[in-house]
């Protein structure tokens, strides 16, 4: 019943150490976070029955479980989660165990008031809610090490065990903390980092407002300060606080590692969240998981979940990934909670698999009736079993269980956009010459390719870039030499690269690289940038020439140095009227585009297809019609692969296939179609007839008619 570890068929996920997670196995996983503990026994009777209805295959366990396995220091009460095993393992439902150190029990504090956070303020936090522990604290480390031994040992060759959940959601709630612990920490780290004193006066600017330290010691946390702190410092505290929470999640992992080295981990990052670098992160795990809860009343839901999704997917260098929480309704934590409407759950949850997902997972399986997320959506509702949502639970649960053949399925993009966490994180410190939000930039960059159907994977920097023929650089603050010339090695060697404005201006230390801007890119993209000059909140300007529109947010005085201009700023920019705002420089055997403003979003789709045109990207599915999302997953044993439909708009659309084609979902009596109809919020999932299912015998894997 776990996950077959070493197996060789299907496609592997994660392979370190001799742990070999395979999806290719198992199909897709279904299910949500399983909190027993909330509920009286009997109830987990009707769970188990329902989790059967519902096709649930995995769940994930014990998140929130210490203090009832641990409910005194030292003294474990397994008996009850023992009974929750091995029910799950009877009803064939895999687990995906949490280590219970995500909210630690009362007693911890309350012996050990040090591991609580403290604030920049220096506002200790109290016990109550959860994730109230210090990164840096020694105690809960141990704490947390000491229950992970136990767990791991008592389960470690349960039958239900399929991986590891470490913690829940790192740096969710507590993405730093300011305690006298992190103090001493944060001195340790600077001093490995720096050696000397000097050195760090050096990287820090501390010329600069009489900031030089004379010792280590005399270096605090970026605490509350009556005016801008010192930004390399704060950068550097960011560095150091993502540290210490992976050094807590690593503490977990080494006694993993230790009592059952063939079990996977994983831990259930969220999206686009600055504290936690997941392309860092992604190297200590087997499997990546996501959160993800999209907000029903946002416009486009679906181009900022595409951007999450092809995020996680490039982090785990193109594997299957898992969507390891969404919300199956509305959730409880905005300020306006919208619900999904009948067909939505159903479609972005096809969206996480269409971009490369290998389980759809929930928050929470039985809505609460108590506590601080009693109003939050769940697989079985407070009206139990009849109820749209069990209903809507229940379909996509069958659906998913009908394909196993996706599971292990990957996905190529020959287009990337470019993000580092390090700039995105320098880019949003205060006294820049405007308020830059990153994923809004990054977002507004990705939507013209999402539109277009182009896949697209997002990759640091420095990441290998072969195979990519068109990289788009979204604000590229911050960058170092060294990435500056691999970029630049990038484009020489025959790459396409967009480049947008205020990139490469500083170096990792947030000091502006000498020479004029845009520093380390000035040679690559040809030109000069000798002021930046923001727009107002409100105010607008035009476009003109190869590229037409309104732009707003931010422009520059640029002077072409070798790179041929494509459009300029108009009258209604006065003082940069006729000056460069889109440029192109062919570079070796490549071309550098520069966007020195924000284009509305049609002027940045025109600009994005003349770029990707150029480049030689063509998406996945040419002639789509608006709102309807395409993309493709590849089998690795080459015996093909599935093409994902999603419509995303309010309207039916009919999209024509590039060849004959099945819908596994809802196989057509006439056999192979040429063309499909989608409903609003409809979901196609075809394949070639007489490759995806051969391997069944017959080539619809015998299902038509069925
Ligand atoms: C996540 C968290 C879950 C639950 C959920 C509600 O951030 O991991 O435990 O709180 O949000 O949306």
């Amino acid at each position: 019943m776990a996950v077959d570890r070493n197996s060789d068929s299907g496609e592997a996920v994660g392979d370190r150490r001799g742990r070999v997670w395979s999806p290719g196995t198992g199909g897709l996983l279904y299910g949500g976070d399983y909190n027993p503990e909330q509920w009286p026994e009997p109830v987990w009777a009707e769970d188990l029955e329902l989790m059967r209805e519902a096709g649930v295959s995995m769940v994930t366990a014990g998140i929130f479980s210490w203090a009832k396995a641990e409910p005194s220091p030292g003294r474990y009460e397994f008996g009850w989660f023992d009974r929750v095993m091995d029910g799950l393992a009877g009803a064939g439902v895999r687990v995906c165990l949490a280590t219970m150190t995500a909210s630690p029990p009362p007693w911890l504090s309350h012996a050990h008031p040090e591991t609580l956070p403290v604030d920049a303020e220096g506002v200790r936090k109290s016990p109550g809610s959860r994730q109230h522990y210090c990164p840096s604290s020694p105690v809960y480390r141990e704490h947390a090490a000491r229950l992970v031994e136990r767990l791991a040992t008592r389960y470690a060759d349960h039958p239900a065990l399929a991986m590891w959940h470490i913690g829940n959601e790192y740096g969710c709630h507590t993405r730093q903390c300011f305690c006298e612990v992190s103090a001493a920490e944060f001195r340790r780290w600077l001093r490995e980092r720096y050696g000397t004193v000097e050195e760090l006066n050096t990287a820090w600017s501390t010329a600069f407002w009489s900031q030089a330290y004379g010792s280590f010691a005399q270096v605090l946390p970026p605490r509350a300060a009556p005016t801008f702190p010192n930004p390399a410092h704060q950068l550097d505290y960011l560095r150091f606080s993502d540290e210490a929470l992976l050094g807590c999640y690593l503490t977990e992992k080494a006694v993993l590692d230790r009592v059952t080295p063939h079990v996977p981990v994983t831990t259930n990052v969220m999206p686009n969240h600055k504290p936690v670098n997941a392309f860092a992160w992604a190297a200590h795990q087997d499997v990546l998981s996501l959160d993800y809860y999209q907000d029903p009343h946002e416009p486009l839901p679906e181009v900022r979940a595409g951007y999450t999704f092809d995020l996680m997917r490039s982090a785990g260098g193109g594997r299957p990934w898992l969507l390891l929480e969404q919300a199956p309704g509305a959730v409880n934590w905005r300020p306006r909670n919208g619900p999904k409407a009948p067909g939505l759950m159903r479609l972005w949850s096809w969206q996480a698999v269409a971009q490369g997902a290998d389980a759809v997972l929930f928050f929470q399986w039985r809505q609460s009736l108590g506590g601080a997320e009693k109003y939050h959506s769940a697989m079985v509702p407070h009206g139990g079993r009849d109820t749209r949502i069990f209903r809507e639970v229940t379909e996509l649960g069958r659906e998913l269980a009908s394909v196993p053949e996706i599971a292990g399925s990957r996905s190529a993009a020959e287009a990337a956009l470019l993000l580092d966490w390090d700039s995105w994180r320098a880019l949003e410190l205060a006294a820049r010459p405007s308020t830059l939000n990153q994923t809004e930039l990054s977002l507004g960059h990705y939507r013209p390719l999402f539109e277009a159907g182009v896949a697209c994977d997002v990759l640091p920097p420095d990441a290998d870039l072969t195979g990519h023929r068109l990289l788009v650089a979204p604000n590229l603050y911050l960058l170092s030499e060294r990435d500056a010339e691999h970029l630049t090695g990038y484009v020489t060697g025959g790459g396409h690269l967009l480049v947008s404005f205020f990139s490469g201006i500083v170096d990792p230390h947030d000091r502006v690289h000498p020479g004029g801007h845009p520093g380390v890119l000035r040679r690559l993209l040809g030109l000069r940038t000798e002021e930046f000059w923001p727009l107002a909140e409100d105010e607008r300007v035009t476009l003109e020439g190869r590229v037409n529109g309104r732009a707003d947010l931010w422009s520059e005085a640029v002077e072409p140095e070798g790179a041929e201009v494509l459009a300029v700023f108009g009258k209604d920019h006065p003082a940069l009227a006729g000056r460069p705002a889109v440029t192109r420089h062919r570079v070796g055997a490549g071309t550098v585009w520069y966007l020195a403003t924000r284009p509305e979003p049609r002027a940045m789709r025109a600009l994005m297809d003349t770029v990707r045109a150029a480049a030689g990207v063509e998406p996945v599915l040419p002639g789509l019609p608006d709102g309807v999302q395409a993309t493709r997953r590849e089998r690795a044993d080459g015996s093909g692969g599935f093409l994902f439909l999603l419509n995303h708009s309010g309207a039916a659309a009919e999209v024509a296939l590039p060849e004959p084609m099945t819908d596994l979902l809802t196989p057509a009596p006439g056999g192979p179609l040429r063309e499909v109809r989608l409903e609003p919020s409809g979901v196609a999932v075809l394949s070639r007839p007489g490759t995806a299912r051969a391997r069944d015998g017959a080539p619809d894997g015998g299902r038509r008619g069925a």
